[in-house]
């Protein structure tokens, strides 16, 4: 008997220990362990029940992913289950925590499942490019029937215990959290009522009823919006499907393995599966001892009430911590209160808080015109307009009023982190806390580092954006640090492409079909085309050789985006979609003819390779520098910050799946015709080509 699964005998039930920290994922000892636990429990005459239960934080959260694309070990998950279902005693789950992916699929082979009232059931395998490979598409399906089967199976989303017991997924869900006394007890219950032994692979009465429906046409319409670009919803549904049409549950069994199979061979899997393992080992910073101490953050000070920050405040206000919003003018204060007020009340709305949830989060929200408001809190974001000048004096104040250990951090998104630092005397109390618009939405936190920033400050950070629900990415200081120094240049890079021949229309179309949401050019409205105008304007100021763009004469006719209803592309009241404006053709135009530059046709893979292609050099060169400890912070950034496909695992892993030599040629051949230091090849990636290794080996 292996050591993560006993079998133990209480009274008539033997029981079925599971421990294997930290999820009980289903391993091979786990399998293995299994398989002879239930054969014991089958040779036990004393046990006439059998109970599967589990130690730890969860049930089986799901198969082990680590073990994906290795040889496989017998016994395989979905026989083993056919095995667990098989036997002729009563099987019954007891379930807390997560039952998961292939953990509900081993409660569902079970005869009976119990949960405890806090416990989750799903089938997330979708999220991971996947489908429930283990019979959850057939037998889920025979519990719900199709509709509820697809939901779940196709969105991943999970569900709670009593809504679970209301879709017959389990049978009860008992008084208290025990889960060992309550499987005990409901095992005994099995027992003393002679309840039969009950395959769900037998259960045929929802199938019966649905044979032949539209649903699978209907929701296949409906995926081709929701789950655009991705595979395996869509396999998701033909598996679901095969339940109904199969002429037996091993025929479905069998379409499900083959469309499992293919799912499994999908760089989509490969690309979520890195997503998944990335936003977790994002976390674990290098160089950033487990037991570094924090410091204890029980109040924070927003400084600016705009867009960012007060967004910023809702992040905090949202899980219980008390913030004080300072601005200039009562005006703008009330303003941005307002705000606030009126972004809580609209997911009200929506019903996903209460109007008393909303009055608690806004008594969380205090408004201030006075920094002698920050004495005691102990953390401070600073989030105005970005400006050295501006920035410095702030934190020159905050050095005089902020009590000694308070972390003082900016939400720049460009600038230097020491250098604002320099404007304290406690330049280890500060930190760059970048978030991403919309503040309260965007999941990323890039947490810049200055040279002096303190160990416990960039610990506190890191924990910090866990306690509001983010993902932390630790990086170092630099011109627009991971994300926006990547992002400038896929800008200038999209912006030459017009100025050869392109439309903006056509750029924007080659990143979306990629996966983005939205286009360069389409983002650049939503962010307003006067950021990047001011920028452009500050280094030609400071001497900068920059050169004209269309995009300056944009900005000086006031076609600023969304904001104004026209930036690159025109918008309609009330509408955020972009139309294609032939004014901007004809200022484009205008603007080649100025230059001297006739236009020529551009295609669609040459704008995917300068704008990605560059990408990823300027990436290597992120990398080479330190910025980014690892690829798979940088692509973890773009996901979370700049909606990368999670499928394509992020830049740099995309750039490991198209290969780094092919990218080489090409950023080489970009070097010689377009030229730039943009297109000068990274050094750590001419040495990853020399030595044939990827981002991933390093
Ligand atoms: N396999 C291997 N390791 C897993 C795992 C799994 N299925 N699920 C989680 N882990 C690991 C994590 O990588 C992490 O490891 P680390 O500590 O070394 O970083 C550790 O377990 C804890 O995970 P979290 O930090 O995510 O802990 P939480 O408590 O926040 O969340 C969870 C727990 C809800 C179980 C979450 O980890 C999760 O959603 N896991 C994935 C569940 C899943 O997708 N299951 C389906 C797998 S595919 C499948 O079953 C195929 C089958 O149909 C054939």
């Amino acid at each position: 008997m292996s050591e993560v699964v006993t079998y133990s005998r209480e009274q008539s039930v033997g029981v079925i220990t599971v421990n294997y920290p930290p999820v009980n994922a289903l391993g091979h000892a786990v399998r293995s362990g299994i398989q002879s636990a239930i054969q014991q429990g089958r040779d036990d005459a004393d046990a006439k029940v059998l109970l599967i239960v589990c130690e730890g934080r969860t049930f089986i959260a799901g198969a082990d992913i680590r073990e994906f694309g290795k040889p496989l070990q017998e016994p395989a998950l979905p026989d083993l289950i056919n095995d667990i279902e098989a036997t002729d005693k009563p099987v019954v789950a007891a379930i807390h925590g997560t039952a998961l992916g292939g953990g509900l699929e081993v409660a569902l082979g079970c005869h009976y499942r119990v949960a405890v009232p806090s416990a989750k059931v799903g089938l997330p395998e979708v999220k991971l490019g996947l489908l429930p490979g283990a019979g959850g598409t057939q037998r889920l399906p025979r519990l719900t029937g199709a509709q509820k089967a697809l939901e779940m199976i196709t969105t991943g989303d999970f569900v709670a215990a009593a809504r679970a017991a209301e879709l017959g997924i389990v049978d009860e869900v008992v008084g208290s959290e025990d889960v060992r006394a309550e499987g005990l007890a409901y095992a005994q219950k099995v027992v003393a009522e002679g309840k039969p032994v009950r395959r769900v692979s037998e259960l045929s009465d929802k199938l019966e009823a649905e044979k032949g429906s539209a649903v699978f046409e209907q929701f296949r319409e409906g995926l081709k919006k929701k789950a655009r670009g991705l595979i395996a919803p869509f396999k998701c549904t033909d598996a679901v499907e095969a339940a109904f049409t199969s002429a037996s549950f091993a025929d479905g069994m069998k379409r499900e393995r083959e469309l499992f199979s293919e799912l499994m061979a999908s760089d989509q899997r490969a690309g979520l599966i890195h997503a998944f393992f990335s936003e977790r080992e994002v976390s674990k910073v290098p160089g950033l001892a487990k037991d570094t101490p924090v410091r204890d953050i029980k109040s924070v000070g927003v400084i600016g009430a705009g867009t960012m920050g007060g967004g910023i405040a809702m992040n905090f206000a949202n899980v219980g911590i008390p913030v004080r919003l300072l601005e200039v003018k009562q005006e703008a204060l009330d303003k941005g209160l307002a705000i606030i007020r009126k972004n809580y009340e609209n997911t009200a709305k929506k019903g996903r808080l209460t109007m008393e949830q909303v009055e608690e989060r806004m008594s969380l929200i205090t408004g201030t015109l006075s920094y002698n408001d920050f004495a005691d809190v102990d953390l401070v974001i600073e989030a105005v307009f970005e400006r050295m000048d501006v920035k410095k004096s702030i934190f020159g104040q905050l050095d005089g009023v902020c009590k000694p250990g308070a972390i003082l951090a900016s939400n720049t998104s460009t600038l230097d982190i020491d250098e604002i630092a320099s404007a304290t005397k406690r330049p280890e109390d500060v930190i760059g806390l970048h978030f991403f618009s919309p503040a309260n939405v965007m999941k990323l936190l890039e947490i810049v580092r200055g040279e002096k920033t303190a160990d416990d400050v960039k610990a506190t950070a890191m924990q910090l954006a866990k306690r509001i629900k983010k993902v932390g990415v630790l990086v170092g200081n630099c011109h627009g640090f991971v994300g926006n120094r990547m992002l400038h240049k896929r800008g200038a890079e999209a912006m030459s492409l017009v100025d050869e021949g392109a439309t903006p229309q056509q750029v924007d179309k080659v990143l979306t079909d990629l996966g983005f949401p939205m286009g360069q050019f389409a983002m650049g409205d939503l962010a307003g085309i006067d950021i990047g105008y001011s920028i452009r304007q500050e280094r030609r100021k400071a001497g900068e050789d920059v050169a004209p763009s269309w995009m300056d004469k944009l900005a000086e006719q006031g076609r600023l985006g969304q904001k104004t209803m026209a930036g690159t592309y025109r918008y309609e009241e009330g509408s955020r979609k972009p139309i294609p404006d032939p004014a901007v053709d004809e200022l484009i135009a205008e603007f080649r003819k100025e230059q001297g530059i006739t236009a020529r046709e551009v295609t669609d893979q040459e704008i995917l390779e300068r704008c990605m292609y560059v990408m990823v050099n300027e990436g290597a060169k992120i990398l080479d520098e330190g910025i980014a400890y690892r690829s798979l912070d940088i692509d973890i950034t773009w996901i979370y910050g700049y909606g990368f496909p999670a499928y394509r695992g992020g830049p740099m892993f995309w750039a490991d799946q198209i290969g780094l030599d092919k990218i080489l040629d090409a950023v080489k051949k970009y070097h010689n015709e377009v030229g730039g230091k943009q297109w000068e090849p990274s050094p750590l990636l001419e040495k990853l080509v020399a030595e044939g290794k990827k981002f991933g080996d390093l």
